[in-house]
């Protein structure tokens, strides 16, 4: 029987448009392409940990409108649990994004229905919370019940994982002592600890701020130039695979969701990263969020060059 990974976080649908490169401030661009494609950080990391081998529930909410339908039928197709996936009335979330010919976005996310999830949605959730082994959360929800979602996590002696997604600033200093694992990207690592992370060294200087807030292990993401693993001890810089980049949309929350479920399936910290990797590698190799996310089959047939 898998382990069970808990998402507790976002649902959005994706307006993907394709241009050249992105615009500038006040400038019309004309695109090449516009897709809908199901995304949210949360329901990527749902889709990534259930396609990479946990079993998954998702605590979260959807609109009254077709996208809300979609997006639920998105994570139930890929086997999810959403019982604790609620249906509120006005618009789910939504994300606009567009993707320039070098594979970068930008992106502005309206949170709708995400706005939604409340602490109160959680301890009607308990009961999922409960069952899980590893609990996992982002900042696209609001953050009473981000806090609430770490807290009861570590009441229950759940691993606690935070992807600090999107981060404006520093986080309650009172969440830290409930992560096992805080795992942000460069923007992230420097809007939560104020040091600019540009480098492994200023990472370095980073992540040991992070867990010096109380943090268990930070785990920065760094792109093309891979991961920086720190839990208080010591460093370890883990390269990433190369590979030819389409889309780096989903990439991150690929990670997350390969590394908690290797983690909840009783891999190694090093082996759920590297496996982290290889899964967040393949998936900018291909377009959109969540379909550009790949299957347990997929990784275990890559072989990186
Ligand atoms: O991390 C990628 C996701 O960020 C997209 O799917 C979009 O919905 C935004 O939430």
């Amino acid at each position: 029987m898998p382990a069970k990974v808990v998402v507790i976080g976002s649902l959005n649908m994706d307006l993907v448009t394709r241009a050249s490169r992105l615009p500038r401030a006040g400038e019309t661009l004309i695109g090449q392409t516009f897709s809908t494609v199901p995304g949210g950080k949360g329901a990527n990391q749902a889709v990534a940990s259930a396609r990479l081998g946990a079993d998954v529930a998702m605590i979260g909410c959807v609109g009254t409108d077709a996208y809300g339908t979609q997006l639920r039928d998105a994570l139930l197709v890929e086997g999810v649990d959403c019982q604790a996936v609620s249906t509120v009335e006005g618009s789910s979330g939504v994300a606009l994004i567009v993707v320039d010919d070098s594979s970068q976005n930008a992106i502005v996310i309206v949170a709708g229905s995400n706005g939604e999830l409340t602490p109160a949605s959680l301890q009607a959730a308990d009961a999922v919370l409960q069952a899980a082994d590893v609990i996992v959360c982002q900042l696209e929800t609001p953050m009473g019940t981000v806090g609430h979602g770490l807290k009861r996590g570590r009441e229950l002696g759940k691993t606690v994982i935070l992807n600090p997604a999107p981060a404006s600033g520093p986080l309650p200093a009172e969440w830290y002592a409930s992560i096992d694992y805080l795992i942000p990207n460069e923007s992230e690592a420097t809007a939560l600890s104020g040091v600019t992370v540009d480098s492994l060294d200023s990472a370095k200087v980073a992540a040991t701020q992070l867990i010096k807030a109380g943090a268990g292990k930070v785990i920065i993401t760094l792109g093309a130039q891979g991961a920086l693993f720190a839990d208080g001890q010591g460093f370890e810089h883990l390269v990433a695979p190369k590979v030819k980049a389409v889309d780096t949309t989903a990439a991150g929350d690929t990670f997350v969701g390969g590394f908690a479920a290797a983690l909840a399936n009783g891999k190694s910290e090093a082996e759920a990263i590297r496996f982290g990797q290889l899964a967040a590698a393949l998936s900018v190799t291909r377009a959109g969020a969540q379909p550009s996310i790949p299957t347990l089959h997929d990784v275990q047939g890559f072989v990186p060059s």
